[in-house]
């Protein structure tokens, strides 16, 4: 089966092909309307979403297909106690294709293992969020040349942000990018991936300044503070609030073409007189999702059977309190090696032995 979990699962051809289609569906999208008919995609929100929840839902209605889901787990049998891996060999049975967001990390990699259908990961805890990097892509593509060569600045909640995570790794994938990690020293990047960074030979910086910064950048992607991940932390959300916003005057020492991402939802970090400006990009991005799931849906359900991570069982728990091995006790604990090291096959964590 096909599953995307993280981007890594798909070759650079084949994440070329799905943005090219992409780009294809958005001016010949009647060509599409019946491309999924008779297929019914399950939505599995175990988190609050607007965009991508209904993008996908979206991508799917306009593909000719049907949605059925749910967007508040305690609707579904889960507030009885069932457990992920129960919920996932029943929903896969009725539906064709799965988009699931889950609090806990590595929660869609585990819906991967005993789905009979293809998950794609909406969101994962502070992990992953590929499809928004897709989303991301296609709107950097449409402006900029290529997805080399760039100075990319990620601003805000960098420690929690699984968007950065996701396009970060993406991006590695092509030559010679530079990144600049702007934020606060509780929320910086995660080592995991300053260390892929290290290993790809790419450069990066950590800044404390966004307007010591914008000059050098050819496309700033900010985000929100994830208050939602704090009740794991030492650190208070309130002590983190508030220190970086984008202003029109900040805009002022910014390369004329550079381009301004966010995910949204945006709190309070993008001042609204920045809507006007012709470099904000995030609303064009957010409609791009549609057209990004819908190239994604076609690909996946078109797609032969692929074959499973080579991963090894060891008999140690992942060391990370968010993962959800250390909540579904059931599951198999699968690990990557890499030379020496151990990365848990779910949440990407490195294991400590
Ligand atoms: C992001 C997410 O859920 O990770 N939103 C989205 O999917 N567009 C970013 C966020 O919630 O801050």
């Amino acid at each position: 089966m096909k599953h995307l979990v993280d981007l890594d699962d798909f070759s650079l051809e084949e994440v070329e092909s799905i943005l090219n289609k992409a780009i294809y569906i958005k001016s010949n999208m009647s060509k599409f309307s019946n491309a999924m008919s008779k297929k019914i995609i399950a939505t599995l929100f175990y988190e609050p979403s607007t965009r991508t929840q209904m993008s996908f839902q979206t991508a799917m209605i306009k593909l000719g297909g049907q949605v059925i889901g749910f967007d508040n787990p305690t609707n579904s049998s889960i507030a009885k106690g069932e457990d992920l891996k129960d919920t996932i060999k029943i929903i896969s049975e009725y539906a064709d294709i799965i988009a699931i967001r889950h609090n806990l990390e590595g929660a869609a990699r585990a819906a991967a293992c005993f789905s009979s259908c293809p998950v794609i990961n909406a969101g994962d805890g502070g992990h992953l969020h590929p499809t928004q990097t897709l989303t991301d892509l296609l709107t950097i593509k449409e402006t900029k040349s290529s997805f080399s060569n760039l100075t990319f600045g990620f601003c805000g909640d960098l420690k929690h942000g699984r968007t950065v995570h996701s396009l970060v790794k993406m991006l590695l994938r092509y030559k010679n990018n530079k990144f600049i990690f702007i934020s606060t020293d509780q929320l910086k990047i995660p080592d995991y991936i300053k260390k892929i960074i290290i290993a790809s030979k790419n450069q990066f910086e950590e800044s404390c300044s966004l307007e010591n910064s914008i000059d050098k950048l050819d496309i700033l992607y900010m985000t929100r503070i994830q208050k939602e991940r704090f009740k794991f932390e030492k650190t208070a959300f309130s002590a983190q609030k508030n220190f970086f916003k984008l202003k029109k005057n900040t805009l002022k020492k910014a390369k004329s073409d550079m381009l301004i991402l966010h995910p949204l939802p945006r709190v309070d970090e993008i001042d609204f007189e920045v809507d006007s400006d012709p470099r904000a990009a995030y609303f064009r991005q957010a409609a791009n999702g549609v057209f990004a799931r819908m190239a994604l849906i076609t690909h996946v359900l078109s797609a032969p059977n692929v074959e499973n991570f080579p991963t090894v069982t060891i008999n140690k728990c992942c060391c990370n309190d968010r993962c959800v091995t250390n909540f579904e006790k059931y599951l198999p604990k699968r690990f990557i090696k890499n030379k020496e090291s151990y990365f848990c096959h779910y949440c990407s964590q490195k294991l400590n032995i």
